[in-house]
């Protein structure tokens, strides 16, 4: 029987990849989608992902999230980071993350509530467990399960793309999911549900290189096209800004997450730790993990590792399955 999940994402060139990835997963029963700010405004991120849905056919409901972190926009000494830079590669402005992905512009709407409203609305209700694919800032999880705490007995697993061991990307101790929104992770992180953390120790591992893009264009498919050009622009900007171990490659982090529910070996040497969120100075949003055996109490399973060989075995049978022709 299909998962039922929700997926919650700041699109973003990789969480489009995970949209239709979710989308096009026999083994995945995709309930809804909800935005949340992060890679860029609410409004940008709601019409993002809108286009991705549209883009597939698919009969996913949208619904849009916070426009900010629950405190973080409070305090101004907190949002210092680098600037991302952009780069022209063959005359043209090339970013991670364009304002807006380049496929038409959606038709379709989002729905009449908020993300935080769907959540309870749905969880209270729900008789099956469902698990959560949090892909960007946790703003959306936290605000719902402190409206209502009961409903973490329906969640069956939340997996979040978050967090660094040895790796970080917007500071030297922080990814930018928890980076954005280190009060939510914090709450996610201590609810009490079962959390797997897919750190950029795993999506950095899992990563995707130039000669996959070129499988996925060999499909000839949408989201194949669509998934290539989009992570062609992003082994532009790592090897411009953070080039990886493997050449020509990048990491297409929120895609790995649905690639998870699919095949768990896509995730290597998993650990159950205890993790902590710095909200603060030099530990703003960083994932500060005990992995030692005496360690507190445990509270989320941590991803030191990925397989990028399965990881993009997972992708090209999922965009095989789409029915559209390439673009
Ligand atoms: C995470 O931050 C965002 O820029 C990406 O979409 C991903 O979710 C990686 O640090
Ligand atoms: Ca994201």
């Amino acid at each position: 029987m299909a998962r039922k999940i929700i997926l919650d994402v700041d699109t973003g060139s990789d969480d489009a990849v995970a949209i239709m990835a979710a989308i096009l997963s026999p083994d995945i029963q995709l309930e809804a989608v909800c935005s949340v700010a992060g890679n860029k405004d609410i409004d940008k991120t709601t019409e993002n992902t809108l286009r991705v849905v549209e883009l597939l056919g698919a009969e996913v409901p949208v619904y849009r999230g916070c426009r900010e972190p629950l405190v973080k926009f409070l305090c101004p000494d907190r949002l210092e980071r680098e600037e991302k830079k952009k780069v022209v590669k063959d005359g043209k402005v090339v970013e991670m993350h364009s304002d807006y992905l380049d496929i038409p512009t959606a038709t379709i709407r989002e729905q009449d509530i908020s993300a935080v409203e769907f959540y309870v609305q749905y969880l209270r209700q729900a008789k099956e467990p469902v698990t959560l694919v949090a892909v960007g800032p946790l703003t959306n999880v936290a605000m719902a399960l402190m409206v209502d705490g009961t409903i973490a007995e329906k969640i069956e697993e939340i997996v979040v793309m978050g967090g660094g061991y040895n790796i970080t990307n917007v500071t030297p101790t922080a990814e930018f999911n928890i980076w954005y929104d280190p009060e939510a992770a914090q709450r996610v992180i201590s609810s009490g549900v079962r959390v797997t953390m897919v750190p950029l120790d795993a999506t950095h591992a899992a990563c995707i290189t130039l000669d996959d893009c070129k499988r996925f264009r060999a499909l000839n498919t949408v989201s194949g096209d669509f998934a290539a050009e989009l992570c062609e622009q992003r082994i532009v900007m790592h090897n411009a800004a953070q080039p990886l171990d493997v050449p020509d490659a990048a990491a297409v982090h929120d895609a790995l997450c649905i690639a998870y529910l699919i095949d768990p070996g896509v995730l290597k040497d998993v650990r159950h730790v205890h993790c902590v969120v710095g909200f603060r100075d030099f530990c703003e949003g960083q994932t500060i993990v005990d992995p030692r055996y005496y360690t507190e109490e445990k509270n989320c399973y941590y991803a030191f590792d990925g397989d990028r060989f399965k990881f993009v075995d997972v992708l090209c049978d999922l965009f095989a399955r789409d029915k559209r022709k390439g673009r």
